[in-house]
């Protein structure tokens, strides 16, 4: 399946509120195949034409309830000049957080929130994280730090119900506690 933005729920859907279900491993090839369609979507929207094409806003990464399906599954695809950073991960549970927070200076959007909400998300900056990773087949640990830890953390926070937006202090939406790294 082609996930394009007709396909994107959109707050304040209740699948998008809703903790999402366990996924059985093995992966079932439904499973797999939504997973798979889910990275390519993320890969897709960074490409102009593409987007144009298909009204798609670029993105960094998706979660399964973004596109009505309530369980954990997440695909994340990060370019920057060095690297490709991409994972497409199954049941991922943070098993550690550094103390040190950090977050990004102009806020952060989703795909599933029109318009933005403005304002800034606190975040761990750095994180562990275990899941099954289909790209390499396998239980992992990632560790990651940073902008790619924000992604992270955003989109495991779409499999409680969580929206970007739940963490933004409504009475001083741009305060940036002392000690914050910010990116
Ligand atoms: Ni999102």
């Amino acid at each position: 399946m082609l996930i394009d933005s007709k396909n994107i729920l959109l707050d304040p859907n209740p699948i998008l509120h809703t903790k999402a279900q366990e996924v059985d491993l093995p992966l079932s090839e439904q499973n797999k195949q939504i997973l798979n369609d889910m990275l390519q979507y993320v890969r897709n929207s960074q490409d102009d034409a593409f987007c144009k094409e298909h009204n798609v806003k670029a993105s960094v990464g998706i979660a399964a309830p973004q596109i009505g399906i309530s369980k954990k599954m997440l695909a994340i695809s990060i370019s920057s000049e060095e690297k490709k950073t991409e994972f497409a991960l199954v049941n991922p549970k943070i098993i550690a957080n550094s103390t040190q927070k950090c977050c990004l200076e102009n806020g952060e959007s989703c795909l599933s929130v029109d318009p933005d909400v403005e304002g800034i998300v606190l975040r761990y900056y750095k994180i562990k994280v275990q899941a099954y990773n289909l790209i390499n087949e396998r239980e992992e640990i990632i560790s990651l730090k940073g902008y790619p830890a924000i992604v992270m953390q955003h989109e495991i926070d779409h499999l409680y119900g969580l929206l970007y937006f739940d963490h933004i202090n409504k009475k001083n939406p741009w305060y940036i506690p002392e000690n914050t790294i910010t990116i």
